[in-house]
Formats: structure tokens, C-alpha cells, sequence
């Protein structure tokens, strides 16, 4: 609920408290974001700082009121030109050439309705419900230009949104250098831990952990997607910070484009957060009566280490961010056919594949790339989406009714953002492509990017795949992305507003997948970018589950998964048993511990089921088997990380419990043996204390007080790779 008082501003989710106060200069000021404060008025005015009078050199921003130097102020909203040195939360130039803006309080109001960001995805509540959202007004006091500052706030799992619209209410052109999604200043003694995630292709969600102190961190994305190299999510708080231990704050952003996350500790301990559209790569100008309005951000606190960010985080995706049909519903075992074929699709191989995978209770077919125009390598024909019946005789029709006689639903791959410059498609509009004139654009797997910010390109791409799915039974589609944009240019977008290119590009992918939501509201989408390259909540608004990474060896899975689930729930990641040696990394597991680690995602499998052995083929049914016993409660349950190979070097370990604890699923993989070592004690996490659990397939009752302080005893099993489930029910 958000409540105001005499210009104290009050946000309290069920265990944080946000606060902060118009100070008598009519500045934002940020006093406090932690744990859940129960205030008096008395309470709220001594958290307002005392100014010493000793600010030595600093400049005073409005020495008729105040003594404040915003330079070790923490605010709310941060400009330049009025003495704060730190990175600010908007940057202006107006038509003067200067750079210097003054956002003072004007009004502000309180919305029982949620308010969403302009044009984009926003996170959204079922319901209304008093004091959902707050809108604070901000006047330059020279220009008429607004700032606009919107929070909101969803109280069950202690999140706490915010984006900002900027309003050029003046009669000259405004230009924006930056206008970042949100900002968090608070005080701490000079360093602060920070975990963010790097990586690259088939290596998504590396998590890394550093050490600030007194200087600036930046992680962001400059290739038009929100990137494999840098995830938009971030935590940072207390240096002693780990899984379960600490005052830490997690943040994201909605969006999936060029993003920007900076940390930066000044002289007086103030530490700033912002995040937002990567400002380097966005150039406004807002015409008079015109506004801009940035993507949304959300953040939480926890006191209490990585592990409750991940699961406030998760609550966030899975009830505010993921909408639709999809929404709650188990997803149907998919196979697809991208490591079983390639390009080589045929309609009987298919046939066989599929009715053998039918035959083991795979639920859905997924016809993966090459079944197209002239896509018989990656070479070529992106852009041409008519079926190539020298692949698929009888047609594409044909092949889905045939499938869906096996009983079996029908899937199929695009990736519609994207022109080979071997197509047809590129032979009739060269000028499609995203490209400057004059200059050759660069390849990347041999495709170009279709300039989607032309309404004329978007509703030939849209069309192309609508086309394709109203024309059979299609359940299903993988919309996938391979490449980053580059040689930004396009045809029609003016030379002085071709900095908007990147975010328009956002905005018309966004308006795509809407698109294809409204015309096919059952239809499953599943989000792909050469594997993880776009996982971030903006995709995740339209497509309830993300394809995690092209890499998918069990024991690399860990890593990714380990990663992915930190910030995104495991309802939200594809995970697929594959063949083995694995096409990535040529390692060798047992079948059973792929199966294991798959299931901690929306599970499938990705080999050709037809030519596996046969010893790993009969174990599908009971992998089939395994997925329905659990998927309610992996995709609904609280997700807790108990024991990490990327940093033990020896096993991984996991658990999902569900809501009312009576029932826990914890997933154990030894990934390399150890010579006389006899069992490893594992202490379970997120039972009840006072609840009595049994064990599957074992003898006795055990509490969760023991378990989760004492531990379990696990039994080393002989060789490397080898996984196992505990399942436990309250007796
Ligand atoms: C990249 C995806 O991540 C893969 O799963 C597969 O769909 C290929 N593209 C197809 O080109």
C-alpha cells in the first residue's frame, strides 16, 4: 500500500517499508528502504538527515532554503547541473544548448488502478487495490518540462516497481541524453557486494561477485537485446553478503534492449543505483506536448542473502509478469527436432520421430529450424516463410494432421526478426534490412535484421508467420533470434531521429508478440536467442517460458540453470534432455540425471528418439511419469539452492517446496566422485521446522527441524554424473 503524509511518501509491501520526503526545497529525498518499519510521525521526521553546515567545497543547490549539497544527498530522482557529481537519473539538453535541469515536487496522486508504462510491458495486478500506484509530479523550474516519477508497489512477494515519463510542456524541442528506469541512493560505509551475470553463447548466467569500494561498477548491453552478456539483474548490498546471509537489494528491468545497471559509491558513502535504457544508445528529442517514457523497473530487499531475492523475484514473474492462457497450466513434454535433425527435415523422418516419441508420451512435436524456402544450411532463406515441400511433401498441413493423429500437439520454429541475404525476401527488399546506406552491414550467421521500426517490414514479418499458423494446428511456436543488431540505420527514420532506432526496434518486437497473443490466445511461445540471449522479464511479459541456453549437457545445465533461477522461475526455463556425447561439449551422463536436470525447467527432450539406445529410450515413459508427479510443484513451489558445483567443484543440490510445505522435491547431482569419501551431510532447506516429513523409498519419519539443521545423509553413489531425487511428504 502506498500512503502520503504532510509530503512523506510511504510504500510498504508485507515485509519492506520505502520512504522518502519533499524536503523544503521541493527535492526528493530518499531516507529509507529495508525492512518493514512500523512508523510514527515522530518516527519519519528523525530519519530526515541534519545537515552539518561542513560541506566544505560542495555546492549548495538552493541556499535560500536549504544547506543540502545534493552531491552527498540521497534522492530520489538525481539531475545534472545543480551540483550532484554522481551519475544522474535524467540528463536533458534544451534548446539553449544547456544541460542543466532542477526538478522540484509539484504534485503527486495515488491510483487504486496500476499504472503501466507507455507502450511497453508492465507488471500488472489482477486486481484493484487502494494505494497500487503513486505518481509523482516534478517540475524543471525553468523549462516546463515534467518529470514524472511512477511507483508501484505488489505487497505479497516485497517488490516494488518504478519507471519515469518525461513531458515537454515548453515550446521548444527538449533532447534526452539519459533517462534511466529507476535509481536507489543509500548510505553505506564505502564498499558494497555486487553478484550480476556475464556470459556468452552456451555459457548464459555466469554469476559474478564483486567488490566496490569508492568507485563505479557498470554492467550493460549495447548489441540491441538485453543480452548473454549481461543480464539487466542485479544484487548488491552488505560485503559479507552470500546465499542466505545479509541486507542486500535485488533489481531488474523490464525491457530487452540496451540496458544499463551502474553502482557507484561517492566520497561520502552514498551508493546509486540506476538502471535503464542503456543511455548511449538512445537519443531523443521531444517536440513540444511531446513525452518519453521509460521501461519499468523492479526491485526488492531482503535481509536475508540471495536466496529471498530469488524467491521474492520469482513470485514477482510468475504472478505479476507472466499473463495468459499459459499462465498456471502445465506445459505439454515437448520434442524438438533441432538436435535430432538440423537442417536435414524431412516429413517421414519427422513421421517416425514423432510417432516414436508419442509412442513413449511426449506430448508435443516441435518442428525446429529448416523446414523453409531454401533452408538447407544456415547460409541462407530467412525471410522466405513458405513450407519447402521437396522437405515436407504433402505439405505442412499434412505433417501437422498426421501428428496430430499420433495424438501429439504441433509446434513450430521462426525467427522472424531476421533476412538471409540469400532469400528471396532480401532479393526483392534489399532495403528490409537494418543497414546504412552506402556502407556493407555485417554478417553474423549469415543474416541480417529486418528493420521492424517500418511498419511495412513489421506486417510482412507478422503476416509471414500468422500466415503459417492459421493454416494448420499450430499449438505451439519457438520464436528465435540469432543475432545482435549492428551498422544501425534505416530507411525511413530521419537522420536526427535515428538514435531512437535500438528502442523502436524493442518496441516493435513488443508489438509483434502482442500481436500474435491477441490473434492466437492459446497458442505457447516460447522466447529463444541462440539459446538465452534474451532472457529478461520484458520477453517473459509475452512468452510464459524462455529457451535457457543452446548447451544441453546436464552438467553445464547446472551452471546455466543455477544461474537463470537466481533471478527467473523455474515455471519460466526450457530445459531438454539430449543425446549423447553432447553436441556442445561431447560429455557423456547417464540418461536418468538428464532427465533429472531437465525437470527443473519446462522439460522435453531435443535427440532423436528413434536412434538413442535403446536402454536410455525406455526410460522416457518414466521420465514422462516423473515430470507429471512434479511439475505442479516445480513450477508453483519456493525454488532454495542448497550446495553449488560451479563453486564445490564436486555435486549440486536443489529444492523446490511447495506453499504449504507439505510436500519437497530436492534434486542432488554428484558430478564428480571422490575417492574414500563416504556421504555427504546436505541440509535441506525451506521445510517446516515443526513438520514431520517421509522420505520416498525410505523407511521412517524425520522433522523438518532436523533436516534442515542437522541434515541428511546422502550416500555417495559409484562414478561421476550420477544424480538422485529426494522426495519428501509431511506425515
Ligand atoms: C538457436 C536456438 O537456440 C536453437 O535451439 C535452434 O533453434 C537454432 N537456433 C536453429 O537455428
Amino acid at each position: 500500500m502506498i500512503t502520503e503524509n504532510n509530503g512523506r511518501f510511504l510504500i510498504e509491501t508485507d515485509h519492506t517499508s520505502y520512504l522518502f520526503y519533499v524536503d523544503p526545497a521541493g527535492f526528493l529525498t530518499h531516507l529509507y528502504y529495508g525492512e518493514k518499519l512500523f512508523l510514527t510521525e515522530d518516527g519519519i521526521d528523525a530519519m530526515i538527515p541534519v545537515i552539518s553546515n561542513q560541506n566544505g567545497c560542495s555546492i549548495i543547490a538552493d541556499q535560500k532554503e536549504s544547506t543540502v549539497s545534493l552531491d552527498d544527498w540521497c534522492q530520489e530522482a538525481s539531475s545534472r547541473g545543480r551540483g550532484d557529481l554522481g551519475q544522474p537519473m535524467i540528463e536533458l539538453v534544451y534548446a539553449d544548448g544547456s544541460r542543466s535541469s532542477d526538478f522540484r515536487f509539484e504534485s503527486f496522486r495515488i491510483e487504486r488502478i496500476k499504472e503501466q508504462p507507455d507502450g511497453l510491458p508492465g507488471a500488472y495486478k489482477e486486481e484493484e487495490q487502494e494505494g497500487s500506484s503513486l505518481v509523482i509530479v516534478l517540475r524543471d523550474q525553468k523549462s516546463r518540462t515534467v518529470l514524472e516519477l511512477v511507483y508501484s508497489v505488489f505487497e505479497e512477494c516485497d517488490c516494488i516497481t518504478r519507471f519515469a515519463r518525461v513531458r515537454n510542456e515548453g515550446e521548444e524541442p527538449v533532447r534526452i541524453l539519459r533517462l534511466m528506469s529507476t535509481q536507489l541512493d543509500v548510505r553505506t560505509d564505502g564498499q558494497q557486494k555486487i553478484l550480476s551475470f556475464s556470459g556468452e553463447w552456451a555459457r548464459e548466467m555466469e554469476p559474478v561477485e564483486t567488490i566496490l569500494s569508492a568507485s563505479r561498477f557498470t554492467v550493460e548491453s549495447g548489441g540491441g537485446t538485453s543480452s548473454n552478456k549481461a543480464n539487466p539483474f542485479i544484487i548488491f548490498g552488505e560485503t559479507e553478503l552470500s546465499e542466505t546471509y545479509g541486507q542486500c537489494y535485488g533489481f531488474n528491468l523490464l525491457y530487452s534492449g540496451n540496458h544499463q545497471e551502474t553502482l557507484e559509491i561517492g566520497g561520502h558513502g552514498r551508493a546509486r543505483f540506476l538502471s535503464g535504457i542503456h543511455p548511449e544508445f538512445l537519443e531523443i528529442t521531444l517536440q513540444p506536448l511531446e513525452s518519453f517514457c521509460s521501461p519499468e523497473a523492479v526491485q526488492t530487499f531482503s535481509d536475508g542473502g540471495y536466496q529471498q531475492i530469488s524467491l521474492h523475484m520469482h513470485a514477482f514473474v510468475r504472478e505479476h509478469i507472466v499473463r495468459g492462457y499459459w499462465k498456471k497450466k502445465e506445459r505439454p513434454i515437448l520434442i524438438n527436432s533441432w538436435e535430432a535433425m538440423y537442417f536435414d527435415v524431412r516429413e517421414k523422418k519427422v513421421l517416425k520421430l514423432a510417432k516414436e516419441a508419442a509412442k513413449a508420451g511426449i506430448e508435443l512435436f516441435v518442428l525446429d529450424d529448416g523446414w523453409f524456402g531454401n533452408r538447407y544450411d544456415d547460409n541462407r532463406a530467412l525471410g522466405d516463410w513458405f513450407v519447402n515441400e521437396e522437405k515436407l511433401k504433402g505439405g505442412l498441413k499434412y505433417l501437422v494432421d498426421e501428428v496430430n493423429k499420433l495424438g501429439m500437439k504441433f509446434g513450430i520454429w521462426f525467427e522472424p526478426e531476421m533476412i538471409s541475404p540469400d532469400s528471396d525476401l532480401y532479393r526483392a527488399h534489399p532495403d528490409y534490412a537494418i543497414a546504412i546506406p552506402g556502407r556493407e552491414p555485417s554478417l553474423c550467421r549469415n543474416q541480417y535484421v529486418l528493420d521492424l521500426t517500418r511498419k511495412e517490414v513489421r506486417d510482412y514479418a507478422y503476416e509471414c508467420v500468422a500466415k503459417i499458423l492459421r493454416s494448420a494446428n499450430i499449438e505451439y511456436v519457438k520464436w528465435d533470434m540469432n543475432r545482435q543488431l549492428s551498422d544501425i540505420g534505416s530507411l525511413e527514420l530521419p537522420a536526427d531521429q535515428m538514435g531512437e532506432l535500438y528502442h523502436r526496434y524493442v518496441l516493435a518486437v513488443y508489438e509483434m508478440q502482442e500481436r500474435m497473443m491477441t490473434e492466437f490466445p492459446h497458442l505457447l511461445l516460447e522466447n529463444c536467442s541462440g539459446g538465452g540471449a534474451r532472457f529478461d522479464p520484458g520477453m517473459l511479459y509475452y512468452s510464459p517460458q524462455i529457451w535457457c541456453s543452446d548447451d544441453t549437457d546436464a552438467i553445464e545445465r547446472l551452471k546455466i540453470q543455477e544461474g537463470t533461477a537466481l533471478i527467473y522461475p523455474l515455471s519460466t526455463m526450457g530445459a531438454h534432455v539430449s543425446d549423447c556425447p553432447n553436441h556442445t561439449v561431447g560429455r557423456v551422463t547417464p540418461f536418468e540425471t538428464r532427465g533429472y536436470v531437465a525437470l527443473a525447467g519446462t522439460f522435453g527432450y531435443e535427440l532423436d528418439v528413434t536412434k538413442i539406445p535403446e536402454s536410455d529410450r525406455e526410460q522416457i515413459p518414466a521420465q514422462v511419469a516423473m515430470y507429471h508427479k512434479y511439475n505442479d510443484l516445480v513450477r508453483e513451489g519456493d525454488y532454495y539452492r542448497i550446495a553449488s558445483y560451479a563453486e564445490n567443484h564436486y555435486f549440486d543440490c536443489y529444492g523446490v517446496v511447495s506453499k504449504n510445505k507439505k510436500e519437497a522435491l530436492y534434486t542432488y547431482v554428484q558430478v564428480l566422485n571422490r575417492p574414500n569419501y563416504h556421504s555427504r551431510r546436505i541440509y535441506l532447506k525451506g521445510l517446516a521446522a515443526e513438520k514431520y516429513y517421509a522420505i520416498e523409498g525410505e523407511d521412517g519419519t524425520w522433522s523438518g527441524e532436523q533436516l534442515m539443521n542437522a541434515g541428511l545423509l546422502v550416500q555417495n553413489p559409484f562414478g561421476d554424473f550420477k544424480g538422485k531425487l529426494i522426495h519428501l511428504t509431511e506425515v
